[in-house]
């Protein structure tokens, strides 16, 4: 994995060449930390296909990773556009001044309000769902008096062999419209001459941490068949072709790591050979995950030890599926450290385990560390991704705040969540 933004020297640990006990004691645990010389890197790496893309092409990031203000202001310096899949998204992007004109709004179950909203706000493209949204939006619109520029969303029926909580392209999904059984064409058809709406392309996504370019091939053929056909059939034109994100990110030392540019050239090729003598589309990809998951770090403060003899170890932290839901929902794996004793022998077989009443608030099963003592300092790593951005107040316990590390200076991002906070709504 690539691992240089932590270092362990003298039983200390560095994130982003910052001291993570020094940062613990200065912000409090649990506490998120982002990388900012990472995310920039990780962005680059996309950025940098630009080259081998068609021309108007554009990196979006998939802000639901991980968004908030400061989030876009890097993602704007980086010259990227965004995607949103809620009105609390969009306010956000917009409240840190991110351009509209680059935003694109996803989701299958956007309100009348989440239209009127984006529309108004003149957000560069909506990718409309289903049918019903379709039609929802071109009267939104109409009402506003607007013409919204618009993408489908469709389902290719693809299996990218991921887990199946996040798997999105297959023809029983949520998501999108059908290619296979004529949906896509008659819908497409109707928006080319629908009030309120102007047609641009047509997206896709397939579903989220995926290691193979192979499934990103097939959409990419799928999808561009499908335009190349409309083109001909019809003479429709597609301006712009989204093709989501999904990019894997490595967790552990096992899992494997993703070319981002062997994988665009790929895409890029097959979207050229099937679209063939047609106009070539812009192309944009979405990737959220592999911006943000390894600039991030989580650290919390450990609790309680308990063994159970001839069973198992727990080690409680501060924290837990409130700032981290991701092993229990998807029986994520992440690297477990004791910060402020890295180095010493690890030889205590531990559940590290959260705060909630809940058997299944685990971070992590089965880790191996130096046993811990109450008020040691546990961070786990590659948590930049899906953490934040999924944190809730479950048993009421406040969302961690976010530091930002940017060169030698620590900047707080977002703010520790107070009780205050959380009984603000409570009439
Ligand atoms: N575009 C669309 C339309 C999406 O739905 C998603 C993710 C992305 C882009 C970005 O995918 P990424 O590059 O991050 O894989 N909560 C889950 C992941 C859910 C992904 C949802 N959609 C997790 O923690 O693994």
């Amino acid at each position: 994995m690539t691992d240089n933004n932590i270092e362990i020297k003298e039983r200390r640990m560095k994130f982003a060449g910052h001291d993570v006990t020094d940062l613990a004691d200065r912000y409090g645990t649990p506490l998120y930390l982002m990388d900012e010389a990472r995310i920039r890197e990780n962005c680059r790496r996309y950025t940098d296909c630009l080259d081998i893309m068609p021309e108007g092409s554009m990196i979006l990031y998939a802000g639901k990773a991980c968004c908030f203000k400061d989030m876009y202001r890097i993602i704007t310096e980086e010259g990227m556009g965004a995607d949103v899949v809620s009105s609390g998204e969009l306010f956000t992007a917009l409240s840190a001044g991110f351009d509209p004109s680059k935003l694109f709004f996803h989701g299958n179950g956007k309100t009348d309000t989440d239209l009127e909203c984006a529309v108004n706000e003149g957000i560069g493209y909506i990718v409309c769902d289903n049918e019903d949204e379709l039609y929802a939006l071109s009267a939104v619109a109409s009402y506003c008096r607007k013409t919204q520029k618009i993408l489908l969303r469709l389902t290719p029926g693809i299996d990218p062999h991921t887990h199946k909580k996040i798997r999105t392209g297959g023809i029983d999904s949520k998501f999108g419209s059908l290619i296979c059984d004529g949906t896509a064409e008659r819908l497409a058809v109707a928006a080319s001459h629908m009030d309120g709406v102007e047609l641009c392309g047509f997206h896709c996504h397939i579903g989220s941490q995926i290691f193979d370019a192979q499934p990103f091939v097939d959409a990419a053929e799928i999808m561009s068949e499908f335009c190349a056909g409309l083109y001909r059939n019809h003479g429709i034109k597609t301006k712009i072709l989204d093709l989501g994100g999904g990019f894997g990110v490595p967790y552990t030392d096992s899992d494997p790591e993703l070319d981002v540019r062997s994988t665009v050239r790929s895409i890029v090729d097959e979207v050229k050979r099937r679209f063939g003598d047609v106009a070539l589309p812009a192309i944009m990809l979405e990737p959220g995950r592999s911006i943000v998951a390894d600039a991030g770090m989580t650290l919390y403060t450990a609790g309680s030890t308990k063994s159970i003899p001839g069973y198992k170890n727990y080690v409680s932290v501060d924290g837990g599926m409130t700032d981290n839901p991701r092993y229990a929902l998807y029986g994520s794996k992440y690297r477990v450290f004791l910060a402020n004793r890295a180095g010493e022998k690890a030889d205590f077989r531990c559940d590290v385990v959260g705060r909630c009443c809940e058997s299944g608030d685990i971070i992590q099963p089965d880790v191996l560390l130096p046993e811990p003592k109450r008020g040691d300092l546990i961070a786990v790593c590659t948590t930049g991704a899906y953490n934040y951005s999924m944190a809730s107040n479950y048993n009421r316990i406040p969302r961690p705040p976010v530091v930002m590390l940017k060169g030698g200076k620590p900047t707080l991002a977002v703010r520790r969540e107070t009780v205050d906070d959380l009984t603000a709504l409570d009439m």
